[in-house]
């Protein structure tokens, strides 16, 4: 590819270029891609307005791109490689024939259920090839996909096929992870109860592991029933470049969870570029991501990224520590993995276990790390580098987030120069700025700051589905003409990027986004419970760990603590449930009803000194007592 990066120099190039003459710069990329119709604009619209647009007036095919491009030259090259949740299963291929001829079938077995370009299909699975299988059968014709990780609860799902009215759930019957089954299709008959799931028209069952599920009549298909019958030979959807691909929901501040839409020529070229040059996968690597395509790091880098590019994918259905500590060691052995992209909590969930286990391996096909989804801290830096990659592996810190499409600011793997704890550089393309207290800009060099980005980027999202106000209000107000991140960053003496978290009150669990007033409100519905404050705390394997403090009329009996872990659980689902609860008697709150989370977060982490300025709490005594139940 002519827009391979290669060394600094070509890095130096590419940035000037993108920045001096964005429009034929990425206009050289595309070209390089497969196309109906040729744009009439490569970037137009601006992020003061809003209203931002790449390739407009373009025709094209994602699946074009990721699939039949490839079929001459890499047909029978192992396009997906699928590693069962158990390890005495056998694991499954699929070359890019087949999964081209795969997904060609799926899209026409959803077409037959009624589905047109535009519908939404809400995919509620767990790691089985046949969700990934799914989401690009439903870019084939045209259809938007919305991914709901397959650990939230049927009240979660609900509410994200409620608010953008899909017509079609594909789930499995239940889905192996871990020691554990989790009933997805119970869960969906739940969640399809619930008056606003009545857009669904049809459900479509893959059988996973064989559970007794109930079929509705009418309304429910088995995947097996349908999928032999149909036709091979599926002509690709012409869509618009501005066309919505698919629609991811995510956690905020305030609100309910907000779905981030990506539409199609933007994300594409976003997508395959970063992971070309990010990674520098070649022909014959194996690229294994460890993440749930639940979330975005599983759309672009397990699913588009990578078969964009002619990679070999990796898809893992279990979880790192089942059947033991070894598992992920033992996966990098039996497939000879090159890549390993993985996040920072399930590197310090293994670090726990000893670098004997690690040792026991063979992991001498490993050639890059990679880590995402939230701030890597030094040890499990060094740990990474020295205990898996032997200091032989370059490790590539990327730093973005769902409404960006793909990674903004990480060191090219064995190109840019690392340093602990550093996203490093900016891509080509990616114009990041610090801003201080006052709204301005920190002049460029050694600095700090909250994270904006100055320029569009041609995989950034163009909307929260049906919300375009809260879209210009959450992104685009703090700072006017910029995109804000929500993050904190440093910028040090060689203008390398470190990301320090959120700065806003979104919470980063295991590398999860959890919004404390959805965990708050969750807590709320409890009949007992007055009111609930969440705040962050630091934890050794999650990063962070959820503190609860709960007004209750049932001060002092503990009982009710269970209950509310179960409230959360039945609203949001068990990756938000708290993982302390302390009973307060009341929060620290000013004369105007604000609570200073300032002082909880400082108690949750046992600091009880320099609390600032309290001269404004409505009753500061609550401090104190706050202080004496600590956790
Ligand atoms: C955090 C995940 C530090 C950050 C791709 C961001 C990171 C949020 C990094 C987005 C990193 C992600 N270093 N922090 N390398 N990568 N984050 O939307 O706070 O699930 O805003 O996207 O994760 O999370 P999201």
């Amino acid at each position: 590819m002519s827009w391979k990066i290669q060394s600094m120099e070509d890095y130096a190039v590419a940035y000037q270029k993108s920045k001096k003459n964005p429009n034929d710069f990425w206009a050289d990329i595309a070209k390089t891609f497969t196309w109906k119709r040729e744009w009439d604009s490569v970037l137009s619209g601006s992020i003061e307005n809003t209203d931002v647009k790449w390739f407009d007036g373009a025709e094209l095919n994602i699946t074009e791109n990721c699939l039949d491009r490839h079929l001459k030259e890499r047909g029978d090259k192992v396009a997906l490689l699928f590693e069962a949740n158990d390890p005495n299963e056998a694991a499954r291929t699929y070359t890019y024939k087949e999964l081209h001829e795969t997904v060609c079938k799926t899209a026409n077995m959803i077409k037959d259920l009624g589905i047109k370009k535009g519908d939404r299909v809400c995919l509620y699975m767990s790691m089985v090839p046949e969700l990934l299988i799914s989401v690009l059968a439903c870019a084939r014709i045209g259809a938007v996909h919305s991914v709901v990780f397959g650990g939230f609860s049927a009240e979660a799902l609900a509410g994200r096929i409620e608010d953008c009215e899909c017509k079609l759930l594909i789930t499995n019957d239940a889905g192996f992870r871990g020691a554990k089954t989790i009933p997805l299709k119970n869960i969906s008959d739940e969640a399809l109860e619930k008056p606003g799931s009545k857009c669904i028209e049809k459900v479509l069952v893959h059988k996973r592991v064989g559970e007794n599920v109930s079929m509705k009549e009418g309304r429910d298909i088995w995947w097996h029933d349908v999928y032999d019958a149909a036709s091979s030979d599926c002509v690709a959807e012409v869509m618009q470049a501005e066309d919505p691909l698919f629609i991811l929901y995510t956690s905020g501040s305030t609100g309910k969870p907000k779905g981030i839409l990506h539409s199609t020529a933007g994300y594409m070229v976003w997508a395959a570029y970063t992971f070309a040059n990010v990674f520098q996968v070649e022909e014959n690597d194996t690229y294994w991501c460890t993440a749930d395509i639940g979330w975005i790091t599983g759309h672009t880098y397990i699913t588009y990224g990578p078969l964009l590019n002619g990679a070999t994918t990796t898809m893992f259905e279990g979880v790192p520590t089942y059947p033991d500590a070894g598992r992920f060691w033992e996966i990098v052995e039996k497939h000879s993995i090159s890549h390993l992209y993985t996040a920072p909590t399930a590197i310090r969930a293994l670090m726990a276990h000893g670098k004997e286990i690690v040792e026991s391996k063979n992991l001498k096909s490993l050639k890059v790390l990679g880590s995402v989804g939230e701030p890597i801290n030094e040890e499990a830096w060094n740990w990474y580098n020295e205990v898996v990659g032997k200091k032989n592996c370059p490790i590539v810190d990327s730093w973005w987030q769902t409404e960006t499409g793909g990674i903004l600011i990480s060191p090219l793997a064995g190109i840019t120069e690392t340093k602990p704890c550093y996203a490093t550089l900016p891509l080509p393309g990616v114009f990041p700025v610090l801003m201080d207290t006052e709204g301005n800009e920190v002049p460029f060099g050694k600095g700090e700051g909250n994270l904006c980005i100055k320029t569009p980027w041609p995989g950034m999202t163009r909307g929260i589905w049906g919300d375009m106000d809260r879209f210009k209000q959450t992104y685009f107000s703090a700072y006017p003409g910029y995109y804000f991140t929500g993050d904190g960053c440093k910028r040090d003496e060689d203008s390398f990027y470190r990301i320090t978290g959120r700065v806003d009150d979104v919470l980063n669990v295991s590398g999860h986004r959890i919004g404390t007033a959805e965990v708050e409100d969750a807590i709320g519905q409890h009949r007992d419970v007055i009111e609930a404050a969440i705040v962050g705390f630091d934890h050794d394997i999650k990063g962070q760990g959820i503190y609860a403090y709960v007004i209750t009329n049932r001060l002092g009996d503990e009982s009710i603590k269970a209950e509310i872990l179960a409230a959360v659980t039945k609203h949001i689902g068990a990756i938000a449930k708290p993982d302390k609860i302390q009973l307060v008697p009341g929060l620290p709150k000013t004369r105007s009803g604000k609570i200073m989370r300032r002082i909880l977060r400082k108690i949750a982490a046992h600091e009880f000194s320099n609390f600032g300025d309290t001269s404004t709490l409505l009753d500061p005594s609550i401090v104190d007592k706050i202080k004496e139940g600590v956790l």
